[in-house]
């Protein structure tokens, strides 16, 4: 695997792959790899060519209280997961190479996609996402580019913006992969305490009962869906609910009855860590 730094380089390598007709397969990430990340890669190994991986912490998808100083990193244990997959190029750029003094470019999304759900209490980070995601295809040219299924609106966010914006990159949305116990995998788990992580199942184990709920007792009333989910996740001490949402797939738009393919989201902090996690539904 080469590391890649500059992204002159990116592109010049890109450009050669593209002539001997090869196909790029791109899995963004902020580092800190864990078998999410490891199961894009593996999704995009199966249908591309060659693999760019990118590791970069991007500052402008961060709010002022938030946890860019303390977000996780690794990069030699990231480095090893990755060629232990097989991974082509690994491109991590500088902030001040993707940041520039001077830079004054944003992409935003302005559609009601962004303003809810994560949106709501993160203003600004979509902003983030859909700037970095945007330079980051302009400098990969990937043919496919691949995101995680738990950031449900960022998919949601990034698909409206390669639509608006015309790129030519298909994205694929890769499923949530969890712990044994189901605990979504995420960089900032390794941020929580013992007691913590196990007061984080409350997440998964609320999902779970939306599920039955529905699927079992047949109860489309998503106030009474939510007031159960609640429930669960109060009964833990560390936990605070920033939201619970059942939310139409298409628009993210609240719904009072499940019907159709609806999304259940939710971010919740646990102690000092924000953790979000969610389910798609057809009813
Ligand atoms: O999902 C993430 O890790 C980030 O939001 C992304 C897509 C790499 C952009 O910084």
């Amino acid at each position: 695997m080469k590391i890649i730094n500059e992204f002159n380089e990116m592109r010049q390598i890109v450009k050669k792959m593209k002539r001997e007709d090869l196909s790029v397969g791109f899995v963004p990430t902020m580092g800190y790899l864990h078998d999410g990340h490891l199961s894009l890669v593996k999704a995009a190994k199966v249908d591309n060519d060659i693999i760019v991986v990118s590791i970069f912490v991007n500052p402008t998808q961060f709010g002022p209280n938030e946890d860019l100083d303390t977000y996780p990193r690794d990069l030699e244990k990231d480095q090893s997961l990755l060629e232990n997959l097989d991974v082509d190029y690994l491109f991590f750029p500088k902030v001040e190479q993707m940041y520039p003094g001077g830079y004054g470019t944003y992409v935003n999304v302005e559609s009601g996609l962004t303003n809810k759900l994560c949106g709501k209490s993160r203003p600004g980070h979509f902003k983030g996402v859909t700037t970095i995601v945007s330079k980051l295809f302009n400098i990969v040219n990937p043919d496919k580019a691949y995101f995680g299924q738990k950031d449900a609106q960022q998919v949601s966010v990034i698909n409206r913006m390669v639509k608006d914006l015309n790129f030519d990159i298909e994205i694929i949305a890769v499923p949530i992969v969890r712990e044994n116990d189901g605990l979504a995998m995420s960089s900032r788990n390794v941020n929580l305490s013992e007691k913590e992580r196990q007061d984080a199942l409350t997440l998964s184990k609320s999902l779970n009962k939306a599920k039955d709920l529905i699927l079992l007792d047949n109860i489309k009333k998503t106030d009474i869906i939510k007031n159960e989910m609640m429930e669960i996740i109060e009964s833990v001490d560390s936990s605070k609910i920033d939201y619970i949402e059942i939310v139409d797939m298409e628009n993210l738009e609240s719904i009072d009855i499940v019907e159709g393919k609806v999304l259940i989201a939710l971010a919740v902090h646990i102690g000092k860590t924000r953790l979000i996690d969610n389910i798609i539904m057809e009813a």
